[in-house]
């Protein structure tokens, strides 16, 4: 497959995965049965690992090493924060506050990496 495939598959999987995301915090902020749903419960990790592999594939198609690129790297340590605070905010957080900041602070991290993607900068701003 080639680069520009690639990328399209990317960019589409990251507006699924926010849309999902907002998407499964607002219903755990109404304690909304919906997120017991199967579907609910599977397609984020799909769309996430899709999100991922497209990465891997530019990485390889553009021969991109992330040790010699601080802002892949950004990228990189940017998604594992996203996915942490991702989890406290749908599932692990104790009480409505402590998974309400971690929703906030998901989406900062998210528009982070989007940041970092379009500047090439570790530090867009
Ligand atoms: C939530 C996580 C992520 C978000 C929101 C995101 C967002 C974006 C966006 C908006 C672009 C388009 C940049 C442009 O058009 O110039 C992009 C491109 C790209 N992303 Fe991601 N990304 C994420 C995760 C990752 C990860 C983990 C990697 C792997 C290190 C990665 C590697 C790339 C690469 C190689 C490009 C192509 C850059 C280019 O050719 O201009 N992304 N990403």
């Amino acid at each position: 497959m080639d680069y520009a495939t690639l990328l399209k598959i990317h960019l589409a999987a990251v507006a699924v995965s926010l849309a999902l995301f907002v998407l499964r915090g607002i219903w755990r902020m109404l304690d909304s049965p919906m997120l017991k749903r199967k579907w609910v419960k599977i397609v984020p990790h799909l769309n996430d690992t899709l999100l991922l592999a497209a990465a891997i594939g530019m990485l390889v198609a553009a021969g991109l090493n992330p040790l010699e690129h601080g802002w892949l790297m950004a990228k990189i340590a940017g998604l594992v924060v996203y996915i942490a605070l991702g989890s406290i905010a749908i599932k692990h957080g104790k009480t409505p506050r402590a998974r309400i900041l971690a929703f906030v602070g998901a989406l900062t991290v998210f528009g982070y990496i989007a940041k970092v993607a379009l500047s090439k900068q570790v530090w867009p701003f």
